[in-house]
Formats: structure tokens, C-alpha cells, sequence
């Protein structure tokens, strides 16, 4: 997932790009593999391979997706212990070599890890955040896609919430071209693309058996990384520290916030239904139950 978001990255000529791996051929491989293309698809980006943190100083975004990835059968948290110790050793570097940076996390169980990233490095909130919720309303973007005979252009959608099975799309919100998707399908089949949506991840394992997603995993990244670097002021779905925001306080987990040259600089308090409240609810306190475990690791 690290070199894809490399390589969409490099293609956008707009920073430089440090790629770290634990095996320093690797890394130093892929970037160079990236940067012989530039001359074939135009772009000037330098790209770094090491496995040498030192390399990381002065970073201003630095994104983590070091983790074991889920086999089929597995859940998110059933990767609690083993990624809580490869992010958290990381996090640690990250604070030595880049202490000025925002720090994306993608690893999962997702909120836990960013959580996780917060608590090793103490970086304030708007420069640690996690992404998920791009990636799950992408894909509910798609399904709603396909089912209406539309372009996924014309289809916005959001989902809040903890990146698992308790994530909560909001079909109240999610339109095309501005008509809520309630007043396009029946509730039976909103009901259907939400749990394909919840279950998005596992499909993809299921489909492929040896890996799992990363194509649109990456592409969210690559949102997220452009706005922080253009100060776009985007609105996204994002796992961000709550501290009282929705009535919930001390986890991360997805809601819509302004993502900009500061990070997660803004959360945005969207007025909810009586059920999507209780959803976000029943998703934070699933969240929190494993935030405990990470708090106890500490
Ligand atoms: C997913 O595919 C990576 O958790 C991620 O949903």
C-alpha cells in the first residue's frame, strides 16, 4: 500500500517522496523502479528508498501502513498486539526524526493505531489522523453507483464511524446530485450496499486470498496527503481524536473534518438522526473497548 501511495504521489509533482522499509533494497528498489518512469509519464518527482529513519528528518506529512494485513477469515482486531508493536516502534522514530509532522496512520485495527500513534509520539490532534472513512465511502460510492446505472461522479456518499463492522453509513446524506439515495432505492437494497460496504475489506480478501485491498486504500491516502499539501480545506471522512464532539470522548473514529496545511484542522458537527446517533454510538463503544487493550500495552 506504501508504494502504491508512492507511486500516485510521484505522479502528482508535488513534494518530494521518502519511502522507508525494514529491508533497504526494497525500499530503494521501488523508489527507483517509480522514478524511471517519470521520464516516460512526465514528472520530475525524486523519490528516496531507505531503511534508515535519520532519512525521514524534516518531513512535513509522514504516513504509516507498516502492519500485518488481515488474512481471509480474520477481523481488523484480531491484529491488535502484533501491529500495536510495529506501529508503536515507528511512531517512536517518527517523533524523534520528524517531530513537526502530521502523521496519517492506515494500519489496522485503524482506530486503535492511530489512537496508538497519538499516545507515542503526543502530537497534538490535528497532526495525527487516521484514513478509513474515504476508502469506506468510496466504496459505498461505487455500489450505489452501480446499482443506479450512474457515474460514481455523480454519487456523494459518507460514512462515519470506526473503520470495522460497526461503521456507519449515513444514507441520508449520500446523494446523487444532490437527491438523497433514500428517495432512489428501496430501504431493503440501501440496507444490502451498507453491509457490502462494511464487509468492503473482507470482499476483497475473499476475491484475492493473498491480499488484501490497497489500490483504493491508496487513492484515499493520496486525497488526504494532496489536501494537506495544497491547503485544500477538504471536508473528508477521517478517524480523528474525539474530545466531546458527537458526545463521544476520547477515541478516534471517522467523522467529517477539514483536512489542511495544519491537518485535521476542523471537525464538523453534522446533525444526525435519532438511529444514526445510536449507530455512532454502538461503533464508539466497540472502538473504545479496544482502545482499552492499547491503553493497557502502554
Ligand atoms: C480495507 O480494505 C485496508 O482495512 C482496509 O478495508
Amino acid at each position: 500500500m506504501g508504494s502504491t501511495t508512492a507511486e500516485l504521489l510521484a505522479r502528482k509533482d508535488i513534494c518530494d517522496i521518502v519511502i522507508w522499509n525494514r529491508t533497504e533494497g526494497t525500499a530503494k528498489g521501488i523508489a527507483l523502479d517509480i522514478m524511471e518512469s517519470g521520464p516516460i509519464d512526465g514528472f520530475d518527482t525524486k523519490v528516496i528508498g531507505t531503511s534508515n529513519y535519520a532519512d525521514i528528518k524534516g518531513s512535513d506529512i509522514v504516513v504509516v501502513t507498516a502492519g500485518m494485513p488481515r488474512k481471509e477469515g480474520m477481523s481488523r482486531d484480531d491484529l491488535l498486539k502484533t501491529n500495536a508493536q510495529i506501529v508503536g516502534g515507528i511512531c517512536g522514530q517518527v517523533k524523534a526524526n520528524a517531530p513537526e509532522s502530521k502523521l496519517i496512520v492506515l494500519t489496522n485495527p485503524l482506530d486503535e493505531m492511530v489512537y496508538l500513534a497519538k499516545k507515542v509520539t503526543g502530537f497534538p490532534r490535528e497532526r495525527v489522523v487516521g484514513m478509513a472513512g474515504i476508502l469506506d465511502s468510496a466504496r459505498f460510492r461505487t455500489f450505489i453507483a452501480q446499482e443506479l446505472g450512474v457515474s460514481v461522479e455523480s454519487v456523494s456518499a459518507i460514512v462515519l464511524g470506526g473503520h470495522g463492522d460497526f461503521m456507519v453509513p449515513l444514507p441520508a446524506n449520500s446523494t446523487v446530485n444532490g437527491t438523497p439515495i433514500t428517495e432512489l432505492m428501496p430501504k431493503e437494497k440501501i440496507d444490502q450496499l451498507i453491509q457490502r460496504t462494511r464487509d468492503g475489506g473482507a470482499e476483497i480478501i475473499r476475491l484475492e486470498k493473498e491480499s488484501s485491498a490497497f489500490y483504493a486504500p491508496a487513492s484515499s491516502l493520496l486525497q488526504m496527503i494532496t489536501a494537506m499539501l495544497e491547503d485544500k480545506k477538504e471536508v473528508l471522512p477521517c478517524a480523528t481524536f474525539l474530545d466531546g464532539e458527537y458526545g463521544i470522548s476520547g477515541i478516534f473514529m471517522g467523522v467529517p473534518v477539514v483536512i489542511g496545511s495544519n491537518g485535521a484542522e476542523r471537525i464538523i458537527q453534522l446533525k444526525l438522526s435519532e438511529g444514526e446517533n445510536a449507530a455512532l454510538k454502538a461503533s464508539a463503544e466497540r472502538v473504545k473497548a479496544l482502545t482499552k487493550q492499547v491503553d493497557l500495552m502502554l
